[in-house]
């Protein structure tokens, strides 16, 4: 039968990381309420003792969802912890995602301690966590190139002191598909308290590979994915969601399935995009503007006699609407609203009204209103639904 992954979201936190992409605490609800349409199960919020706006963004992400599990990142310090814990008091599924370096290079260049220390602050920082009343997941920090004995030691510890959930971070992109999946294969095999946790597999995209090694971890037992929307994170980013999401729908072989409504993945990709101030590569798998798009003669041969000769996904089950009317301040409500269907909203009456109001003083602005500015108008309202 296949098995559930659990997908942790953590374009809010890992994501929000990356220079210029900043967001703002009522921008961040936005994209939290739309992850928890989009049916993420754990939405990582913030790392809290950074900086007043990261606290505050817990706290209102805590208020703004009701399903999703809500996160919050600490390093394995005391102070760290307590701010977590204060952060997620309106949480009503609450988790602290803490955490240290687990590899040789973490621990003596950038802990200056030993593997003794280390395992000893991870096991306190867990216990600390776990005492304040929330689910507690545990970081190994660059466990990608830790030592694979010392990691196994250091997971059995920490699920012995509480931990609920495993992270396995690739935190450098430093591995291999095959090499990723074997060191979960590892911990699966030679943990001995393994199922009294769940195994999750966060990784960036270093060298490439991100997506690869989430599937290569998930295949080889991990049960929670850690990814972003559109990619985005650190360096060359994070594992991407919508790629994650659609191959666990495209490969049954694999027999694993997760809760993402699919369809709403495009509208949530511009929406992203478009707060972050980040465009999407035209060729990025799924959402790209060139991802459904064909333009070789031969191709597109093949494709008006059967659209399979050159898709294996359907846009629309991604929601990536295939009419190209190009709305200006000359349209009108008519273009609106079937635009807006093609995204996926029924909007009438005085909701059009409103909406075309706003699109109004868009147009105005620009030439051309993108679907990308169409969605961004439409999460400002938030009595729209789909
Ligand atoms: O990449 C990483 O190791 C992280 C941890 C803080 C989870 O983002
Ligand atoms: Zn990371």
């Amino acid at each position: 039968m296949a098995q559930k992954i659990e997908i942790f979201d953590t374009t809010l936190r890992d994501g929000e990381q990356v220079p210029g992409c900043q967001l703002r605490t009522e921008e961040k609800a936005i994209i939290a309420r739309e992850l928890e349409l989009l049916g993420v199960d754990v939405i990582e919020a913030g790392f809290p003792i950074s900086s007043p706006g990261d606290f505050l963004s817990v706290v209102e992400i805590s208020k703004a969802v009701n399903e999703p599990v809500v996160c919050a990142l600490t390093r394995s310090k005391k102070e760290d912890i307590d701010v977590a814990a204060e952060a997620l008091h309106h949480a009503k599924r609450g988790r602290i995602h803490t955490g240290i370096g687990s590899s040789d290079v973490h621990i003596k260049h950038k802990f200056r301690s030993n593997r003794d220390q280390v395992l000893e602050q991870g096991v306190w920082a867990t216990k600390y966590a776990k005492a304040k009343g929330y689910e507690v997941e545990f970081y190994a920090e660059d466990a990608g190139r830790a030592d694979l004995v010392f990691l196994a030691q250091l997971v059995e510890a920490v699920i012995a002191a509480g931990a609920d959930v495993v992270n396995i971070p690739d935190t450098t992109g430093y591995c291999l598909p095959n090499l990723y999946g074997k060191r979960i294969q590892y911990l699966m095999e030679n943990v001995k308290n393994i199922d009294k946790a769940i195994i999750s597999v966060h990784c960036h995209n270093d060298l490439g590979l991100a997506t690869a090694n989430t599937i290569a971890g998930l295949s080889n037992g991990a049960r929670q994915a850690e990814v972003t929307i559109n990619g985005i994170g650190e360096r060359a980013g994070n594992t991407s969601l919508e790629e994650v999401a659609m191959i666990l729908k495209t490969h049954k072989d694999l027999e694993l399935y997760s809760n993402i409504k699919s369809e709403r993945l495009y509208e949530l990709s511009l929406l992203v995009s478009s707060m972050m101030r980040m465009p999407v590569q035209a060729n990025k798998a799924i959402v790209g503007r060139n991802a459904f798009a064909h333009s070789s003669g031969i191709h597109q041969d093949g494709f008006l006699k059967h659209a399979e000769n050159y898709e294996i996904i359907n846009p629309s089950d991604v929601g990536v609407p295939s009419s190209s009317i190009v709305l200006t301040a000359r349209s009108g409500r008519a273009a609106l609203k079937h635009r807006a269907e093609l995204l996926g909203h029924r909007v009438e009456g005085e909701e059009l009204n409103t909406l075309y109001e706003n699109f109004l003083v868009v147009a105005d602005e620009k030439k051309e209103v993108t679907d990308a500015d169409l969605v961004v108008l439409m999460a400002s309202m938030p009595v729209l639904s789909k």
